[in-house]
């Protein structure tokens, strides 16, 4: 880095006290994470412009101070943080994934809160609205798969009339802000605040067309504007090769799905929604289920008629497979079913087919 433009972070770091206790902090990072100077730490440097963050973006910062060394030059350079992976990077299953031990017991199919760490609710704004006074509405759900890039459907780029803006992490209630809930001796307990940043690129997939009200390539790729944080309520869903190659048609496999989406009874739901649904073999879908127009390379067929099923607003959202026992990862993304939901299987955007592509667009987008 330039000579003038670290001298420059350092005076506005020192007078915006956007790190505190300069001298004592001693965080411990994440696994994941490497204790570096902030000069080094190329995933968040660029973010560091102490005049004109937002609090969110100063919260990415913050607590992330894991020791000083006072030999460096600048204080750029003596300053040492918890620096993460580059954006790009699709993390193992040492963080991505993680089974949480659920202890209450929830009737119905709520989920615990946070026991998705991954779901992301996406909000947009109606095109014809006027900046200062609009209103952020979810459509869509989607999945964080890295700590810059949230996974979802290409049609939900599409709505018409609506703009998608921003990611919400860390949700499990949409009415409230932070969500609290009684553990088992009946304490109140509360999760942090959840987290919303602004989407500042949004990724199509090139083949994605939609046929007949049938979608195809369904995939698309929200980088969020800065790097998150990854914490009990916010962590990335696996996205591996392996696992699920060797899977390619996930008959009678146990799937499940998530959403805020549209449920039988009630409309849309407030509280993330999980539910389970068998893998079908496609080409038996595809017989039983022509109007589906099912294509068994680049989908996956789930679910059946009377049984659980993603609706309206669910879009975008995960179909999850267990790994190995142990790790949870994204087999599709919810993408098409019938219009009136549960009334058969539905079609999901088969992750596999399209690691190179997730991975080559993350890679190519990686700066900032
Ligand atoms: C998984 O990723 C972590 C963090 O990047 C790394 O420390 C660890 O060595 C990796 N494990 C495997 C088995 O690759
Ligand atoms: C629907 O989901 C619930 C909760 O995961 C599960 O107990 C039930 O077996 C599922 N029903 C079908 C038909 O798969």
């Amino acid at each position: 880095m330039v000579f003038l433009q670290r001298l420059y972070l350092s005076f506005l770091l020192l007078h915006t006290q956007l790190l505190m206790h300069l001298e004592s902090a001693s965080a411990s990072c994440n696994p994941g994470e490497k204790c570096i100077s902030l000069a080094n730490c190329t995933p968040l440097l660029p973010f560091l412009n102490p005049h004109i963050m937002t609090p969110a973006e100063r919260a990415v910062f913050e607590g992330r101070q894991c020791g000083f060394d006072s030999t460096g030059q600048e204080l750029v350079n003596r300053v040492q943080i918890c620096c993460p992976e580059m954006g790009h990077i699709l993390p193992n299953n040492s963080i991505c994934g993680p089974i949480i031990p659920t202890f209450r017991i929830i009737g119905g199919y709520e989920a615990e809160p946070n026991e998705l760490p991954w779901m992301a609710l996406i909000l947009y704004a109606q095109s014809s609205s006027s900046v200062s006074n609009e209103r952020l509405v979810s459509k869509c759900a989607g999945s964080l798969i890295t700590n810059r890039y949230v996974l979802t459907a290409a049609h939900c780029l599409k709505i018409r009339e609506w703009d998608l803006r921003r990611v919400r992490l860390g949700e499990h209630n949409i009415l409230s802000n932070p969500d609290c809930f009684s553990n088992i001796n009946g304490v109140k307990q509360c999760a942090p605040r959840h987290l919303e940043i602004d989407v500042d690129l949004r990724i199509e997939h090139e083949q994605y067309m939609v046929i007949m009200q049938r979608h195809y390539n369904d995939i698309a790729l929200l980088r969020l504007k800065f790097p998150v944080r990854f914490t009990d309520e916010i962590k990335p869903i696996c996205v591996q090769h392996g696992y699920m190659l060797s899977k390619p048609s996930f008959s009678n496999h146990k799937l499940e799905i998530a959403g805020w989406g549209l449920s039988h009874k009630e409309g849309y739901s407030n509280v993330l929604l999980r539910a389970q649904v068998d893998g079908r073999n496609t080409d038996e879908c595809s017989l039983s289920d022509p109007y589906l127009g099912f294509d068994k390379e680049t989908q996956i067929c789930a679910g059946v008629r009377g049984g659980n099923d993603t609706c309206k607003g669910d879009s975008g959202g995960p179909l999850m497979a267990l790994g190995n026992g142990y790790f949870i990862y994204l087999a599709g993304i919810t993408s098409y079913g019938y219009s009136e939901c549960g009334s058969g299987p539905a079609a999901y955007t088969r992750t596999s087919k399209f690691i190179k592509w997730i991975q080559w667009k993350m890679y190519t987008t990686r700066m900032k």
